[in-house]
C-alpha cells in the first residue's frame, strides 16, 4: 500500500464512506422542526401566555430572559443548532417571531392529559399536549393559506412540504407524573392511569401524522426522583434514597412510564407505516450526568444553581428570581451560583446550558436512541 493512503484523513473519509454504503442512508436535510412539550423544551410559550421567565433565567446566553427555564440555551435550541436552523419561536409569542422554520408549541408545566386545576392552583399549562395539537392544526391550516396567498406572512411561515419534511420533537410525561402525586395519589395509583396518559400521547402523534408529518423524535421522560423540587416537596423514606441521592420511587414511576412508552412507539410504528418514529432514552442520559457529574467536570448535581436555602438550594415559594421588598426596594433572593457552567442543576426542575449542551453531544449520534441513528438521520424508517 502507498505510504499516503496511510495519512488519517483518507482512512477517515474511507470509514465514513463505508459506513454511508453499508446502511445505505443518507442524512435528511430537515427544512423545520416543530415542538411539543413542557418546561424541557419550552422556548417562550408560558412566558408569552402568563409572565416572561424572571431574570436571572437566560443570563448565560441570551444575557436576558428569553422565555426558557434555564441559564441558557435548552436541548431543543441544541437540535435546531445541529440541524442548521433558527432557534424555534414559541407559537404563542405574537411578537417578532420567524416561523418558516418551525414553531414550539410547547409551554412550561404542560402535561400530556388536560388538567382539572388551574394553574394558579397547581402550576401545571393550561396548553396540555392536545392543546398544543389543536394550534399545530390550525398553525398548519393558516401557514397553507397564507403560502397560497403570498405577501409579507408568507416568508415568516413554513413552505407546506416542510410539513412533511420536518422533524416533530416531543419531550413531555413529567408532568403528568407529578401531578397525581400532587393530588396525594399513591405510586401505585399513579402507574394506573399512565396507560391512559400514552394513549393521549399516540392521538397527538397520529394527529401530525394525518397531516402529512413523517419523522417524529421522541424523548422518554427523565429521572425525576433526582430533581431538587421533588426531593424538597415530597417525603421519602431513608431506605428509597439510592447511594446517589435520588429518591428512587419517583424513578422507577419514570422508568415504568418509559417502558410503557416505548411499548406505544412500536405500536404507533406499526399502525403509521410512513412515519419514522426515533425514541431517545435521555433517562439514561440524564442519570449518567447526575451520578458521574465529577467525573464529567460538573458539581453538585443535587444541588440548584439558582434558588433560595434549604438542603438542595430550593424553596417552592422562593424560586429561582424571586424577588422581596425591603424599604420599598426589590432584591432578588433567589439568585445564580457563581458558575452554572460546572452545574448540573439550574433552578431545582431544570437543567443549566452547560448541562443542557453536554446532554445534546449525548444524544446527537443516536447512541441512545432506537433505532440508532443520528439526528440528522432521523427520516429514516428502520424496519423491526
Ligand atoms: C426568517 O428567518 C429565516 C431563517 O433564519 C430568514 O432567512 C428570513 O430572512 C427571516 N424572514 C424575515 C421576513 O425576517
Ligand atoms: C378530570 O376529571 C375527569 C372527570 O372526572 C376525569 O375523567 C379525568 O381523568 C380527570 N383528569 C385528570 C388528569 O385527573
Ligand atoms: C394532600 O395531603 C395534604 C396533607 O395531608 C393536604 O394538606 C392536601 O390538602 C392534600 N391535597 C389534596 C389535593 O387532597
Ligand atoms: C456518541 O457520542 C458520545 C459523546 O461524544 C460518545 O461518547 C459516544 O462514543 C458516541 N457513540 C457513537 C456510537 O458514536
Amino acid at each position: 500500500m502507498e505510504p499516503r493512503y496511510c495519512k488519517p484523513v483518507i482512512i477517515i473519509t474511507l470509514l465514513i464512506s463505508v459506513a454511508t454504503t453499508t446502511t445505505g442512508l443518507k442524512a435528511c436535510n430537515f427544512p423545520a422542526i416543530f415542538n411539543f412539550g413542557d418546561s424541557n423544551s419550552d422556548t417562550g410559550g408560558l412566558s408569552a401566555a402568563f409572565g416572561q421567565a424572571p431574570s436571572p433565567n437566560g443570563e448565560t446566553y441570551f444575557h436576558t430572559p428569553a422565555g426558557r427555564f434555564s441559564d441558557g440555551r435548552l436541548v431543543i435550541d441544541f437540535i435546531a443548532e445541529g440541524l442548521g436552523l433558527p432557534h424555534l419561536n414559541a407559537f404563542l409569542d405574537s411578537v417578532g417571531s420567524n416561523f418558516s422554520h418551525g414553531a414550539n408549541f410547547a409551554t412550561a408545566g404542560s402535561t400530556i392529559r388536560p388538567q382539572n386545576t388551574t394553574i394558579s392552583q397547581s402550576g401545571y399549562s393550561p396548553i396540555s399536549l392536545d392543546v398544543q395539537s389543536v394550534q399545530y392544526s390550525d398553525f398548519h391550516r393558516r401557514s397553507s393559506l397564507l403560502s397560497r396567498q403570498g405577501g409579507v406572512f408568507a416568508e415568516l411561515v413554513p413552505k407546506e412540504d416542510y410539513f412533511t419534511q420536518a422533524l416533530y420533537t416531543f419531550d413531555i410525561g413529567q408532568n403528568d407524573i407529578t401531578s397525581g402525586y400532587k393530588l396525594n395519589m399513591t405510586t401505585d395509583q399513579v402507574k394506573a392511569y399512565i396507560p391512559d396518559v400514552l394513549h393521549q400521547f399516540s392521538i397527538a402523534i397520529k394527529n401530525v401524522y394525518s397531516q402529512g408529518g413523517r419523522s417524529f423524535w421522541i424523548h422518554n421522560t427523565a429521572p425525576l426522583g433526582c430533581l431538587p423540587y421533588i426531593l424538597d416537596r415530597f417525603l421519602v423514606t431513608a431506605a428509597q434514597i439510592d447511594k446517589y441521592g435520588c429518591a428512587t420511587p419517583f424513578n422507577q414511576v419514570a422508568q415504568f412510564f418509559n417502558t410503557k412508552l416505548k411499548e406505544t412507539v412500536i405500536q404507533l410504528r406499526k399502525g403509521l407505516p410512513l412515519a419514522a418514529i426515533t425514541y431517545v432514552d435521555v433517562y439514561s442520559i440524564k442519570y449518567i450526568l447526575i451520578t458521574q457529574a465529577q467525573k464529567l467536570g460538573f458539581e453538585k448535581p443535587l444541588i440548584a444553581c439558582c434558588g433560595h436555602g434549604g438542603k438542595y438550594n430550593y424553596n417552592g415559594h422562593r424560586k429561582c428570581g424571586s424577588k422581596i421588598t425591603v424599604n420599598g426596594k426589590e432584591i432578588v433572593i433567589a439568585n445564580s451560583c457563581k458558575n452554572p457552567s460546572v452545574r448540573v442543576n439550574w433552578d431545582g426542575v431544570h437543567y443549566t446550558e452547560a448541562a443542557n449542551k453536554w446532554l445534546f453531544n449525548q444524544l446527537v449520534n443516536g447512541s441512545f436512541s432506537d433505532p440508532p441513528l443520528p439526528l440528522r438521520m432521523a427520516c429514516q424508517r428502520m424496519d423491526h
